[in-house]
């Protein structure tokens, strides 16, 4: 519910979870500001936190504006702390100031034109508070969208800039959201490299402004765009912790601010070191939404009210609730080195093994033998597929498993037919030179004609054949990032033009084919956000498959998207990234905790191996509901230990899963006790009836076997 009490222009998103609370209130020069004095646990009252919209600091240097919770700071106005909002007059003058002039609540949620966001299929679902704020200078209007979701712990957030002034502004900074906390919180988020994506970090700001950012033109390995303020005491199970992902896909920036006066900022947008967008009289710019969720039952209560809300209200299409396919991809069985036959061995073997889907990774295209030619010329190399993609997916039909491709639509190599007919279309600086990265260039997506012809050469050859997947990779980061087609000084918008054009793509081809299950991809996780989920239900989580190395990068990711968005295959060994060898067992004991699939040759398995291979398919069919949309609890971190586990729970079964690393030895019993499991009996797998509450006290005892890199999947039918 929006409750909005006019007279004292109080604010109050409240429902069983979550309260947010805004205050219009006097500057003392007769102007009206915007605070969020508060996020939090659900509140009787709001007038009991206004207390946090008395200004304090004495002297005369102290600025009393450093210590107001401000809901939309902008610069030059003796705040100091990081600001959302900066626009620049022809005068060059930057100095902002958003007044507040009045609101509205709408049922429902507005969409975000252009822009992937959170959704509701029913106006009930939720309730939009629309502030608008305005600068009486400039004309610059800031509309702060805030929609409750009624039964979740869940509030997003976007702001739409409006130009309503007479004169050309230049957005320096167009941020999203921005919460200001009392007090001094930790700031988590997930941070990492190419094959090492989305290590848990802990930090106090510490007086700090943090930053987390990118400026890669995707989201990147580096930083994830997610960030989450925990109470230093909060833990997995207890506490409070407030989660904010931000939707998008590009370039952004999230700080978390401590400043002397005990308050902990943080802000969520694009990255302002790589964006300034030039706004006519009349128009508007859009930023992207952030979503919250909060909890104060620790971070598994934060991660699950994401996981559901991205899950069910991000995620789309036909195959947003589908059991997702068990696939094998070729990629490191052949790399580029395969045929025909080759890859129909593959598939034989992986129908008998029971596996759903083949995927023909890169390769299948152009001249392309290794990864300095090609992209761009996305017709099939008749060399090595003489039956072409429409006879070998027939083929693969034929044994009854569906068919996918590999595509990097968004590149453009320089030996390519694409490259020697448009040179132009690649993102460059002027005359700089243009470096290539593994070889390649990157297409100008902020082009509308680019856009048309990618959306054309990637539809025409799905049309092509019976393709049921496509993997949608992207290889390399932004250098040079220029475009041809921006004049008039707006080089700045290259970067967001770029996803914008993306965005347009994506829509379009993912609504022409919506049968078609799209996988999201960017050298492993270097583009796992909710913006691509928003086309995409699933992404490639790591180039990196080694099962010990994907115990933390599963574990990390899982701090803000569901399992049913992360890629996890079993590979071969010695692990082609780090030279490991694992059993087999504890391997798809990991990818088991994503979704699951093979990326080995499986027409060159020892038997012992392929009837491993053939219980775990067996498996994952059995449980893949409960493991892909269940409710996700992450017990023990291996951030923290040697042995790793968590658990998935549905109406039907709970599931634990246990990792050791390394066997110790003469080592101590280990126990783990599972969480919040629905109440009833459960039929353990040494068949034992067993109660959930004792599961919770007793806990389960983890018998690994004798070796290191051990793993145990146990499942809890209910009776
Ligand atoms: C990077 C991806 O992460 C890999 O899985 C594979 O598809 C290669 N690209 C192919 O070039």
């Amino acid at each position: 519910m929006i409750f909005a009490d006019t007279a004292n222009k109080i604010f109050h998103l409240r429902n069983r979870h979550v309260s947010l609370v805004l205050r219009v209130q006097p500057d003392g020069n007769g102007e009206q500001e915007l605070l969020l004095p508060y996020l939090g646990s659900p509140l009787d009252d709001p007038a009991s936190c206004l207390y946090l919209c008395a200004p304090r600091g004495g002297a005369s240097f102290d600025s009393p504006r450093q210590t107001l919770p401000y809901a939309c700071p902008t610069d030059g106005r003796g705040d100091y702390r990081p600001a959302l909002v900066c626009a620049e007059d022809r005068h060059g003058q930057r100095c902002t100031e958003l007044f507040y002039t009045g609101y509205r609540v709408e049922k429902g949620k507005p969409t975000l034109k252009g822009l992937p966001a959170a959704y509701v299929e029913d106006d009930a679902e939720a309730d939009t508070l629309l502030i608008t704020l305005r600068d009486g200078l400039t004309g610059l209007e800031a509309e702060l969208r805030y929609t409750l979701y009624a039964d979740r712990p869940v509030i997003t957030e976007s702001i739409l800039y409006r130009n309503t002034g007479s004169e050309t502004l230049t957005l320096r900074n167009a941020g999203s959201a921005c919460v200001t906390l009392p007090g001094r919180y930790d700031f988590i988020h997930l941070h990492g490299a190419w094959a090492k994506e989305r290590a848990v970090e802990r930090v106090s700001p510490a007086r700090l402004t943090r930053e987390i950012s990118s400026c890669r033109g995707a989201s990147g390995h580096e930083h994830n765009p997610f960030a989450a303020l925990a109470a230093s005491d909060a833990t997995e199970f207890a506490g409070e912790c407030l989660g904010a992902a931000l939707v998008y896909s590009g370039d952004f920036a999230i700080t978390a601010d401590e400043n002397a006066y005990g308050s902990t900022r943080l802000t969520l947008g694009l990255n302002p070191r790589s964006f300034s967008w030039r706004l006519n009289p009349g128009e508007v710019f859009q930023a992207p939404e952030v979503i919250f969720s909060f909890s104060d039952k620790g971070l598994n209560g934060m991660s699950q009210a994401m996981h559901s809300l991205i899950r069910q209200r991000v995620c789309r299409g036909t195959w947003r609730d589908r059991e997702r396919p068990i696939l094998i991809n070729n990629w490191e069985a052949t790399y580029f080195n395969f045929d025909h036959d080759k890859i129909m061995k593959i598939a034989q073997a992986a129908a008998d093994a029971g596996i759903e889907l083949f995927v023909l990774d890169d390769g299948w295209f152009g001249k392309r033998n290794n990864d300095d030619c090609s992209l761009g010329d996305w017709v099939v190399n008749r060399e090595k597929l003489p039956h072409g993609l429409d006879g070998l997916g027939q083929d693969i039909n034929a044994l009854g498993l569906k068919f996918g491709l590999w595509f990097e639509p968004e590149m453009i190599s320089p030996d390519s037919d694409l490259y020697r007919a448009h040179p132009d279309w690649c993102l460059h600086a002027g005359s700089r030179r243009r470096t290539t990265a593994r070889q390649q260039l990157i297409l100008d997506m902020g082009r509308t004609d680019v856009q048309d012809y990618v959306i054309e050469a990637i539809s025409a050859v799905l049309r092509s054949a019976p393709i049921g997947y496509v993997k949608w990779d992207m290889n390399r980061n932004f250098l040079e990032a220029g475009s041809d087609a921006l004049t008039d000084g707006r080089q700045g918008e290259t970067a967001h033009r770029y996803m914008l054009g993306l965005y347009r793509v994506l829509e379009a081809i993912t609504r022409a084919f919506p049968e078609v299950l799209f996988e999201s991809c960017s050298g492993g996780g270097g583009r796992f956000d909710a913006g691509m989920l928003h086309y995409m239900p699933q992404t490639w989580t790591s180039d990196d498959t080694d099962a010990v190395a994907r115990l933390s990068i599963q574990y990390g990711t899982s701090l803000c998207y569901p399992t049913s968005a992360m890629g996890a295959h079993v590979s071969a060994v010695p692990n082609h990234q780090i030279g490991r060898v694992t059993g087999m067992k504890m391997r798809g004991d990991v990818a088991l905790g994503g979704n699951f699939g093979y990326e080995l040759d499986l027409s060159a398995q020892t038997p012992e191996d392929m009837e491993e291979i053939r219980r775990q398919v067996k498996q994952v069919k059995a449980i893949r509901r409960t493991t892909q949309q269940g409710v996700f609890t992450r017990l023990l971190s291996p951030f923290e230990g040697n042995v790793t586990a968590w658990q998935f729970a549905d109406e039907t079964r709970v599931i634990l899963c246990a990792y050791r690393v390394l066997n110790l030895p003469n080592g101590e019993p280990l126990r783990v006790r599972l969480h919040d499991v629905p109440q009833g009996l459960y039929k353990a797998p040494d068949g034992q009836t067993v109660s959930s509450s004792d599961l919770e006290r007793a806990g389960v005892p983890l018998l690994f076997d004798h070796h290191d890199f051990a793993s145990l999947v146990m499942v809890f039918e209910r009776v």
